[in-house]
């Protein structure tokens, strides 16, 4: 997902032009402004922290872009690729490392396992929205 930050930044190319050059899928995109019930749900586990309001109030500040993208180790590629949540210690070269300052505003979320991918894909996107096809390129990216 490209947070209120990455928008307003005008991130979102530069964030999905990253992740297709690599040789990802996409397979689903929206955006929408979250509402609170659903930012809750998201960051359910993080509910009790000192960060948990003000993150809340974050990430329903503007608008954001959901993706789901496919590919292999989808979930470790894509998280290697957007750096440290500290934005401060995230390697130059990754997103947070080139263009981010902060740990909230940190420009995009990215699931950390399989199992929270699954979770948070059905926070957002209807099961069909999934869509199902073949790249021209997939036999030179296994
Ligand atoms: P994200 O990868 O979306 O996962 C949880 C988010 O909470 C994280 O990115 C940050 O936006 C925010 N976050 C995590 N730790 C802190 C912290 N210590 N202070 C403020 N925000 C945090």
């Amino acid at each position: 997902m490209v947070k209120p930050d990455g928008v307003g930044r005008r991130l979102i190319g530069e964030c999905i032009g990253r992740f297709e050059r690599r040789g990802l899928k996409l397979v689903a995109m929206r955006m929408r402004i979250i509402d609170e019930t659903t930012a809750k749900r998201h960051y359910a586990e993080h509910a009790g922290k000192d960060f948990f309001d003000s993150l809340v109030a974050f990430i329903t500040s503007g608008p954001t872009v959901q993706m789901v993208w496919e590919g292999p180790d989808a979930v470790a590629q894509v998280r290697k690729m957007n750096g440290a949540t500290n934005c401060l210690k995230a390697d130059v070269g990754t997103v947070r490392g080139d263009f981010g300052l902060s740990t909230q505003n940190n420009i995009v979320h990215a699931s950390d396992s399989p199992e929270t991918a699954a979770r948070e894909i059905a926070l957002y996107f209807y099961p069909e929205e999934l869509l199902t096809y073949t790249m021209p390129d997939e036999q030179w990216l296994r």
